[in-house]
């Protein structure tokens, strides 16, 4: 089935990084687009209006989406652009600690904003994509979950989380023309990784560089499109070969 009319995409945490970059590959594949944010409302607005220069449609959303309104970012994507039938759950934070003096308030603040969110606006999409038979849900994973990385086991579990996640509700909609996978970045150029030793990380990358965000949403554009609708329940890895 293709994609319907007026079809619109949430993107969480779209105000900078990876986000921004899928955001803004959705829009040039004919989505409207809800451009959500937490505290970078500048970062927003920038990608919403290079999205309009593009000639497409979006809007900001603010949102934590630890605080869990998924129900009224829906309704008003829907209400402003059109029925939200893409998903793509990016929203991330990383909490580093090894796990002998992780405090609780880092592993809870990493699942609540890495994990929880993408279930209850998962579970909160899939009434509209029930009822239009079409749906694309794409969560960003990680190559840390599948694999060990000392340091990170708030967000290791988080991300393997989403891993499991992924493939059993794309079991549960398979059959009613929704899709649901996960797209596993490596060493990407964005804030998040802008205080790590690039130098010395890039040495264990067969690839011997940074990702750049472009290269994860080429993955997540696939993924939304017409043309994926047969993939689901699988994890792209975006990875310069770092899990090969
Ligand atoms: N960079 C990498 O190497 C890498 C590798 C693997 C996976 N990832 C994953 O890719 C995703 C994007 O990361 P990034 O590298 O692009 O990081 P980033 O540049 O730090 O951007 C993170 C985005 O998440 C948003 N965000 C954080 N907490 C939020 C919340 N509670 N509610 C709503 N939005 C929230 C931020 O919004 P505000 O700025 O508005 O607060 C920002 O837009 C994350 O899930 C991350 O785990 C990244």
């Amino acid at each position: 089935m293709s994609r319907p009319e007026n079809a619109t995409a949430l993107v969480t945490g779209a105000s900078k990084g990876i986000g921004a970059a899928i955001a803004k590959a959705l829009a040039a594949d004919g989505w409207n687009v809800g451009v959500n944010y937490r505290s970078d409302e500048d970062g927003a607005k920038a990608t919403v209006k290079a999205i309009e220069d593009a000639g497409a449609r979006a809007i900001a959303l603010h949102a934590d989406v630890s605080n869990g309104d998924g129900k009224a970012l829906i309704k008003q994507l829907g209400d402003e652009l059109g029925p939200v039938l893409a998903l793509v759950n990016n929203a991330g934070v990383a909490r580093d600690g090894l796990a002998i003096q992780l405090s609780d308030d880092d592993w809870d603040t990493v699942i609540a904003t890495n994990l929880s969110p993408a279930f209850r606006l998962t579970r909160d999409a899939l009434r509209g994509m029930v009822k239009a038979r079409y749906g694309r849900i794409v969560n960003i994973a990680s190559v840390v979950g599948p694999r060990a990385n000392a340091g990170q086991s708030n967000y290791a579990a988080a991300k393997a989380g989403l891993i499991g996640m992924t493939k059993t509700i794309a079991a549960e909609v398979a059959r009613r023309g929704i899709t649901v996978n996960a797209v596993a970045p490596g060493f990407i150029d964005t804030g998040m990784t802008a205080e790590l030793a690039t130098d010395e990380i890039v040495k264990a990358i067969p690839a011997r560089r940074q990702g750049k965000p472009e290269e994860v949403a080429a993955a997540v554009r696939f993924l939304a499109s017409d043309e994926a609708g047969y993939m689901t329940g699988t994890t792209l890895y975006v990875d310069g070969g770092m899990s090969a």
